[in-house]
């Protein structure tokens, strides 16, 4: 059923053809419930599959969602398990399913850090919806942005010692391909939920021109409508890249 909104959305177009989503409020969603946080990772993951439908229905072809980050490491070994459960269990319950939509799953970050459970369902998982052509969707886990870049960093280095490179011919171009994202576009929307008006780490060379997109909502109850309403947001804004309009 296309809600009025979406029917708005495809009519006002263009959509963004990368949306990035920091889900971030699952914590705070459990604990006004009186629940343990692995709860509130239970009912983002009910949001994941919300987004990934709604990014089908609004036609965008690249989502990319900020799933477990590097500091994330961090918390308490309960809940980073808990969290590595659920991926293996998102991909139990999604993996026919996003096949059936035509989803490709990737995923990036520092995946050496993932026990062997995790890593073989990041494998599936990726295996399986090699052939999705409909939606992109990229899950970064173990994810810093500023790793990335210094991975980056190291890969030219690399090249340069081995003869392949000369110092001058590294650009903007040269270095973007070093990062997990080298054959997507730069995310044109990013979307925070939870009231936060951070960007924590989260892919700092691709957001150079993004649109931001706050809002209060809690990562568990975004739904596709709250979606569509950023998507609306962001048709509404005028995108300069540093240039000036003319006329
Ligand atoms: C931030 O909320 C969210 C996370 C650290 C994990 C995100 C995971 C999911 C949405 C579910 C699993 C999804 C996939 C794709 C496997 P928080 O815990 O920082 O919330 P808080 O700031 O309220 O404490």
């Amino acid at each position: 059923m296309a809600s009025e909104h979406l029917k708005q959305l495809l009519l006002d177009g263009p959509v963004p053809e990368h949306v990035a989503v920091i889900m971030d409020g699952n914590g705070r969603w459990a604990r006004a419930r009186g629940l343990p946080r692995y709860r509130g990772h239970m009912a983002g993951m009910k949001a994941v599959r919300e987004v990934v439908e709604g990014a089908i229905e609004a036609r965008i072809p690249i989502l990319t969602l900020f799933a477990f980050s590097q500091e994330n490491w961090n918390r308490p070994t309960r809940e980073v398990s808990a969290l590595m459960r659920l991926l293996q269990l998102y991909v139990a319950r999604e993996r026919d399913e996003l096949v059936r939509q035509g989803v490709r799953v990737r995923v990036h970050g520092d995946l050496d850090r993932l026990a062997a459970g995790p890593r073989a369902a990041i494998d599936e998982i990726q295996a399986a919806t090699a052939g999705g052509t409909v939606l992109r969707l990229n899950l970064m886990i173990s994810y810093g942005s500023r790793a990335e870049i210094t991975r980056a960093a190291r890969l030219l280095a690399e090249r340069v010692r081995a003869g392949e490179l000369q110092p001058d011919e590294i650009t903007e171009a040269t270095f973007a391909a070093e990062l997990y994202t080298a054959d997507l576009p730069d995310p044109d929307l990013l979307i925070r939920t939870s009231g936060e008006q951070r960007i924590s780490n989260f892919m700092l060379w691709q957001i150079a021109y993004a649109e931001l997109y706050m809002t209060p909502v809690l990562w568990p109850e975004f739904r596709r409508e709250h979606l569509f309403a950023a998507i609306h947001d962001f048709q509404k804004r005028e995108r300069r890249f540093g240039r000036v309009t003319t006329g």
